[in-house]
């Protein structure tokens, strides 16, 4: 939610910054805006309501003069609607001031009424234009110290906030902070860089540093100081960045997610190496960590939106392997009540980003009251991996589109590797050798899915672009396939979707059911359980009978399906836990090519951001 960028060195720092919005836009898109702090010392802005093309149109029609000192701002709406106005950066101080921001202050009401009572006017409705006149009195008051004036004001903030700020005069410094919200340092030669996540400067930088929650930082070109809220210096983790400029660029694809949703092949292989030992998986992260599995009775696994349907994926597993009950909570609704939870319990988290404000709020939830904590994430230096005590990374790549497809499918199998992992350390499986092999041959049947399916799911999607509602059924692990289907289908192309256990048809969904109602059938293998297979195809015969219009997917070879389907996708031969990396890639597809068909953005789909950052 926000992208937040900011630069300064000896480079113009506009196209910098633009660079950087651009890569962070998928974490907001409805207005962006940039300041800079000019050759002549004047601070420059220039925001707009709309996508970052439209500030760009603007700064073409009408340039900024450029300077060295640079923030930058891409927004999801939370006070105030998608206006100018309401855009940032937010000016104070006679405007020589500028503030960017992500998160929400929640004490803005009383600050505001304070600044109001003291002549203070503002321009916008945000609860960011607080926290920039805020800085702007105290700076004045204080006599020019702008960062002891925005240590003044971080303290006086309530709430998740990442702040950046910067005074023209004081060219050459940038000043930001954080508080349960994201903001990475990029150590540049003679440059340095701020950002929500490294893509907003991997072009610039591999090295970056961590910061921890309450902390703030000052870069200029030469230095970069990092201090905790009382002004105290505090040591910031260094780390490389792994993930590679090209990774984060569309190339030649039409769209990020149809990237992404090729790359899953790569992104569970990349997954998976250097984590299986001969017929062994044994997580290297994890070395020396057993008592985080030992001594403990039930697993919680945390998480939001599509994680939190890798999570139900991972219940089958880790309970299969290493025969521990495994509960899973949405994490925004796991924290609000009174769970019961102890350092008996493992809380595994799950996140892309790693900063799901909901997720991050229950891994400390769980911290607090003695749980153990594992995250599984996807982005180095975020905030849920440095609160957990064990961290496995899926490497997925930077996953740019809103809707999650490759961090999915590295998910579920970094839970399959957790699962197989922690039933080795408790004794649990005797033998893995059948399971290692499987996992090992995920990528290939992957692809196989991608290069099979694509024309065919693409054209059946194309014939039902005039479609009101699709629904989707799926049993066992297939269950969690049919959520995730219909919740891809939902964001991307704005058409109802539901996602179903097929064997709760009868107690109500089945009344849904009307005569061309398509439905997508997640038929299981008949291999893994006769009497399941039979179950679903029981199913598919009901909703036929009342007119379904049914598309299958089932394993190859599997003819029982055949009289009651109207359309088949295939997928290869897999055990039952690694079914689901198959069978989700067609439904992937369909949203994406349904969306397309209705000439919808599938990268960036209304209301949504990527990174939920704010509850
Ligand atoms: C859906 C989607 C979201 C995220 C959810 C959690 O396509 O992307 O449902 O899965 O917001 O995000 P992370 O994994 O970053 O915590």
């Amino acid at each position: 939610m926000c992208g937040i960028v900011g630069y300064v060195g000896p480079r113009p720092s506009q196209d910098i910054l633009l660079a950087g919005l651009a890569r962070l836009e998928y974490r907001g898109y409805d207005s962006a805006g940039v300041a800079v702090i000019d050759g002549d010392g004047s601070l420059g802005m220039r925001k707009k309501a709309g996508k970052l093309a439209m500030l760009r149109d603007s700064l073409k029609d009408a340039a900024l003069p450029d300077g060295n000192t640079g923030i930058g701002h891409t927004r999801w709406a939370t006070h105030g609607g998608p206006t100018d106005e309401n855009a940032h950066p937010h000016l104070a101080d006679d405007d020589k001031l500028a503030l960017i921001h992500n998160g929400i202050i929640e004490n803005f009401a009383s600050l505001r009424d304070e600044l109001l009572a003291d002549g203070v006017s503002f321009r916008s409705e945000t609860d960011t234009e607080v926290a920039a006149a805020l800085l702007g009195r105290e700076y004045r008051n204080n006599g020019g110290d702008l960062q002891g004036a925005f240590r003044a004001v971080v303290n006086r903030l309530e709430g998740a906030f990442t702040l950046l700020a910067m005074h023209e005069e004081h060219p050459g410094l940038v000043v930001g902070a954080r508080r349960n919200s994201p903001l990475v340092i990029g150590l540049g030669e003679g440059e340095n860089f701020l950002g929500s996540d490294v893509a907003a400067f991997i072009e610039h930088t591999r090295k970056a540093l961590a910061i921890g929650q309450d902390q703030i930082v000052s870069i200029t070109p030469d230095a970069v100081t990092v201090t905790d809220f009382a002004g105290t210096p505090v040591e910031a983790e260094p780390f490389d960045v792994s993930w590679d400029a090209a990774a984060a660029e569309k190339g030649g694809w039409s769209s990020f997610m149809a990237k992404e949703v090729a790359e899953q092949p790569e992104a569970v292989a990349n997954t998976i190496r250097g984590r299986i030992q001969g017929d062994q998986v044994i997580i290297p992260e994890l070395d020396g960590l057993d008592e985080l599995f030992i001594g403990i009775n039930r697993i919680i696994i945390t998480a939001c939106g599509t994680a939190a349907y890798s999570a139900l994926v991972g219940k089958y597993a880790i309970e299969q392997w290493a025969r521990l009950p495994v509960d899973v909570e949405l994490a925004h609704e796991f924290r609000y009540r009174d769970p019961v939870i102890g350092d008996d319990t493992l809380v595994v988290s799950i996140s892309q980003s790693g900063e799901t404000m909901d997720t991050l709020m229950a891994v400390k939830y769980a911290s607090e009251r003695g749980a153990r904590t594992l995250s599984i994430c996807n982005t180095q230096g975020a905030t849920i991996p440095r609160e957990s005590d064990a961290v496995v990374y899926t490497h997925a790549g930077p996953e740019v589109a809103v809707a999650s497809t490759k961090a999915f499918s590295a998910q579920i199998t970094a839970l399959l590797l957790l699962g197989l992992h922690m039933g080795r350390v408790r004794g649990a499986i005797e033998d893995a050798s059948v399971d290692v092999a499987e996992l090992s041959a995920l990528p290939e049947k992957i692809a196989k899915v991608l290069e099979s399916e694509q024309e065919h799911v693409t054209q059946l999607a194309g014939w039902m672009a005039d479609t009101r509602s699709v629904l989707f059924l799926g049993r066992h692990v297939g269950f969690p396939i049919a959520l995730e289907g219909a919740l891809k289908l939902k964001e991307i192309s704005y058409i109802h979707a539901e996602g179903f256990a097929a064997g709760e048809l009868k107690h109500g969904p089945i009344a849904l059911i009307e005569p061309g109602q398509p439905v997508f059938v997640l038929v299981p293998s008949p291999r893994h359980s006769a009497l399941v297979h039979s179950k679903v195809v029981s199913n598919i015969q009901e909703i036929r009978a009342r007119g379904a219009r049914v598309i299958v997917v089932a394993e190859e070879g599997d003819a029982a399906v055949l009289p009651f389907a109207d359309e088949v996708i295939r997928i290869p031969l897999a055990g039952a836990m690694f079914e689901p990396l198959l069978a989700v890639v067609p439904l992937q597809i369909f949203a994406m090519a349904l969306a397309t068909a209705k000439g919808l953005d599938v990268d960036q789909p209304r209301n949504l951001a990527k990174s939920v950052t704010v509850e």
